[in-house]
């Protein structure tokens, strides 16, 4: 089945905006393993404006599934990284004024260094996804570097409107195909939503998505468990080879 990561960042959004300990982010990670979560996903910013070192050691301690950091290739962030050892990073672009990830890493333009960041996570059993967006220059650089997989950036599929959302997808399919023929891993984020995730569900060989922003947003209204559940009822629907539970279609 198509994996999912959530990505818990707005909880410690929430718990930030008092600097207090509600909602507890651990608690929230439990909750999405209960409800069948593959993996937990957090971004250790810079600027520290959610997730917070603390919460990245108690995480890695406390989850059955996998924890997936995502980071910029940063010297501080990569000690934290190489202390903590997350299953997996997700190397990011990161900029102080940004709301949230806004375009895919620049592979390209910092191969040869990221390959160095690549080895040193390998060193410590860290397998290494890029975050970039659906363009093939990316592909062939992040195969360079030597990382596991790459994830694509659905944030333009995800804001596209009218004819751009068909355009959108094209691009995440055919960039999509080049990542499994380069022997990458086929990920996907950013923008997803139970309403848009089927489109990008359908794109062959993927294996794993992060979500995020809506799975949180839908929370507050039928909770966090029920959040994660209709993500993976949509991801199990899509996902080839899956046995249907008794009494569904297909
Ligand atoms: N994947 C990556 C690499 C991200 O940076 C983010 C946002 O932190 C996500 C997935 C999740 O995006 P969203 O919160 O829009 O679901």
């Amino acid at each position: 089945m198509i994996e999912l990561g959530v990505n818990i960042d707005h909880v410690a959004t929430l718990r930030e905006a008092r600097k207090g300990l509600e909602p507890d982010v651990i608690a929230a990670a439990r909750v999405c393993e209960l409800a069948g979560a593959h993996q937990i996903t957090v971004h250790l910013r810079q600027d520290r404006r959610h997730i917070q070192d603390h919460d990245v050691a108690e995480l890695k301690e406390e989850l059955e599934v996998r924890l997936n950091l995502e980071m910029a290739a940063v010297e501080e962030i990569i000690e934290i990284a190489h202390h903590v050892q997350p299953d997996t990073v997700c190397l990011v672009p990161e900029s102080r004024e940004e709301i949230t990830t806004e375009g895919g890493l620049d592979v390209a333009a910092q191969q040869d260094y990221l390959k160095e960041v690549v080895e040193g996570m390998h060193e410590r059993g860290i397998s290494v996804s890029m975050f970039i967006d659906p363009d093939q220059h990316q592909v062939d650089a992040s195969l360079l570097t030597g990382a596991d997989y790459v994830e694509l950036h659905t944030g333009a599929y995800a804001n596209a409107v009218d004819q751009a959302v068909a355009r959108e997808l094209d691009r995440l399919r055919k960039c999509g195909e080049y990542v499994l023929e380069a022997g990458l891993g086929l990920h996907a984020g950013h923008g997803l939503t139970v309403e848009n995730l089927e489109a990008v569900a359908r794109m062959p060989g993927l294996r794993e998505v992060n979500i995020g922003h809506s799975i949180l947003a839908r929370a507050l209204f039928i909770g966090l468990e029920n959040a994660v559940s209709e993500i993976l009822e949509v991801l199990r629907e899509c996902s080839p080879h899956v046995e249907r539970r008794a009494g569904r279609r297909g």
